[in-house]
């Protein structure tokens, strides 16, 4: 199924009896295959958002609109079979099986037992759990599998439209990691359209195409893409909450093939030195670069290498860090900081160097416009294509 687009308009919830609305006046809209992400303080109404769009709750004021039709003029079941839904505490049927749970909504809608059983496999895969738990009751898997499978039930009938409530909030950090590039990749050949809660800002970042920052009382801080958000916080509140190093966090947005290189003047040795000194002429670095036959790079020449005719084997220092450009620039500054050096030679897949990583070339990205930074769904679209 297509994606579907997405529209909040003016949306307000008061829960009967409370003092104070759970949602206040939020407007907001998601393109067809976008990922927006829900972050904001405990309580601030998260949740309620995503119960509203698939009617588990009734609106108080506003609507909401999926592909342009408001879900008031939908059946809530059917409008559920249309909305994966993967909730905050997980909510397996505890005597079902896990292949039990993950095809209720295929059961709903009529699939046949075969194409059934094909796809929990293809999700089992996918989230990476063994085959062999497909039999176990939700009861026997572990925290963070049965997060697992509750992302798996969300996803199983391919629906135009996810919403995703802290589905990785009970993970390990690796495990964790793992699942959102796992997610990310799926995204860039699925292109859903996706409301994703997280509590965590890091998360947000790496996940969202926009980020949606609610504050207490369900206000709505700033809708923004990541680099926006980081760059041009809208108030103090959403300053306070991607926190003071949001510039090093716009560093994980990028990797070292995003941005403008340095180039090196490559040599090797035996090399006239004449050409070292022509080619020194059209470099960013003053110091040649000794590779190896293959273009690997070996270290940095020091001046008595090149004084003879011909270029030898004598370094200045190493090439340590040596940097790939499919690296995360945040990841590639530390390198360089480990290594107490002010720049590393990049290289591509094949160990050549493809220019040199300067602290001069980092901050000058820093300084970027944030709207040329690529969008996560872009970043796992060039990753596919390669
Ligand atoms: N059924 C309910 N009846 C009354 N008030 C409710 C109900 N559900 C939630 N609330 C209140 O509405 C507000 C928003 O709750 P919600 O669950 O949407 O927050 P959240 O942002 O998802 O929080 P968390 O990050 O802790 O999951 C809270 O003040 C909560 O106490
Ligand atoms: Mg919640």
């Amino acid at each position: 199924m297509d994606a579907a687009t997405l529209e909040l308009r003016n949306v307000s919830k008061h829960y009967p009896g409370a003092p104070k609305p759970a949602i206040d006046d939020l407007s907001l809209e998601v393109g067809a295959g976008e990922i927006c992400v829900l972050v904001g303080p405990s309580g601030c109404g998260k949740t309620t958002a995503m119960r509203l769009v698939n009617r588990m709750i009734e609106l108080s004021s506003g609507d909401i609109l999926l592909d342009g039709r408001s879900v008031k003029d939908r059946k809530p079941a059917e409008l559920r079979r249309e909305i994966g839904y993967a909730i905050q505490q997980i909510g397996l049927f505890p005597h079902q099986t896990i292949a039990q749970n993950i095809s209720t909504v295929p059961k709903l809608l009529g699939w046949e037992k075969g194409r059934t059983a094909r796809r929990v496999d293809e999700l089992l895969e996918l989230i990476g759990l063994d085959r062999s738990l497909a039999k176990r009751y939700p009861a026997q898997l572990s925290g963070g599998q049965r997060q697992r499978v509750g992302v798996a039930r969300a996803l199983a009938a391919d629906p135009p439209l996810l919403l995703m409530d802290e589905p990785f909030g009970a993970i390990d950090p690796i495990n964790r990691e793992r699942l959102q590039n796992e997610f990310l990749r799926l995204q860039g050949e699925l292109r859903k359209t996706i409301v994703f809660v997280t509590h965590d800002i890091d998360e947000a970042i790496k996940m969202g195409d926009k980020i949606a920052i609610l504050k207490e009382g369900g206000v709505l801080a700033q809708y923004a893409p990541p680099a926006e958000l980081l760059t041009f916080p809208a108030d103090r509140f959403v300053e306070d909450f991607v926190g003071s190093d949001r510039a090093l966090k716009r560093l994980a947005l990028q990797r070292v093939r995003d941005i403008d290189l340095w180039k090196a003047a490559t040599v090797r040795v035996g090399e006239p030195s004449a050409e070292v000194a022509r080619k020194l002429e059209d470099a960013d670095v003053k110091y040649p670069l000794l590779v190896d036959d293959h273009g690997k790079p070996i270290g940095w020449l020091s001046q008595r290498a090149w004084q003879g005719e011909r270029v030898t084997h004598d370094l200045r220092s190493n090439a340590d860090p040596i940097v790939e450009l499919d690296d995360i620039l945040r990841d590639a500054l530390s390198d360089l900081l480990a290594k107490d050096s002010r720049y590393g030679p990049v290289v591509d897949k094949d160990g050549c160097v493809a220019g040199v990583l300067s602290i001069e070339a980092l901050s000058h990205a820093l300084a970027a416009n944030p709207e040329d930074l690529p969008s996560p769904s872009e970043r796992a679209a060039a990753e596919l294509g390669e």
